[in-house]
């Protein structure tokens, strides 16, 4: 009906700020589509070397997620939040304003998981940061995380969340291809890497 729609273009609008983007230009980074991955993420916001502009883009890229949810479950209750978190993972990762090539999706994931069910984003955050700090690969980290999601909502009886988290863990390694192709290669940088 016509509300899922409309929560469906609000997650999307909101999904579709490039953070990264916007913060790397205001702090004087530079434009981060020539500077390692190419990406508008946290990870690759690092490698301009500033941690707090990766620090901010990580908590603002969340934050989307987080604020699609929480927004239309308020008004509008728990399927406009469940599309309002797809939406606005589908607009970081396809943003209209930027020709589509937007993010990877992780830190929006992560953001639109812990709003929710918190146990289940608090266990997939846990993943990726165990992963990083073991393999210091953000990438290999973020499959793992999205791959062991499902697995999470299973374990902590959230059964009502596993389409949109296997929809979700088939967009991140679609996203990550690229990275995929280099981890296999065995070219895929380390965490601060350039
Ligand atoms: O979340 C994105 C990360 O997994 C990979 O980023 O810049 O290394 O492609 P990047």
């Amino acid at each position: 009906p016509a509300i899922l729609i409309l929560w469906a273009l609000i997650g999307y609008g909101l999904g579709s700020i490039p953070f990264g983007m916007l913060v790397a230009r205001a702090m004087g980074l530079g434009n981060l589509r020539q500077i390692g991955s190419g990406n508008i993420g946290a990870t690759n916001v690092l490698r301009t070397g500033s941690k707090p502009a990766a620090a901010l883009t990580l908590l603002l890229d969340g934050g989307k997620g987080a604020a699609a949810v929480l927004l239309a479950r308020a008004l509008a209750g728990e399927d406009a939040a469940q599309l309002a978190g797809l939406a606005a993972f589908i607009g970081h990762c396809f943003p209209v304003w930027l020709k589509f090539r937007g993010g990877k999706g992780v830190a929006t994931f992560i953001g639109l998981m812990l709003a929710l069910a918190w146990p289940v984003g608090l266990a997939t955050c846990a993943t990726w940061l165990v992963t990083a700090f073991i393999t210091r690969t953000s990438s290999f980290s973020a499959l793992l995380a999205a791959a062991l999601s499902t697995i999470w909502m299973v374990f902590l009886g959230q059964g009502t969340l596993i389409v949109l988290g296997a929809a979700l863990t088939v967009l991140i390694f679609w996203t990550h291809r690229a990275n995929i192709a280099r981890l296999r290669a065995g070219t895929e940088p380390k965490i601060g890497q350039k």
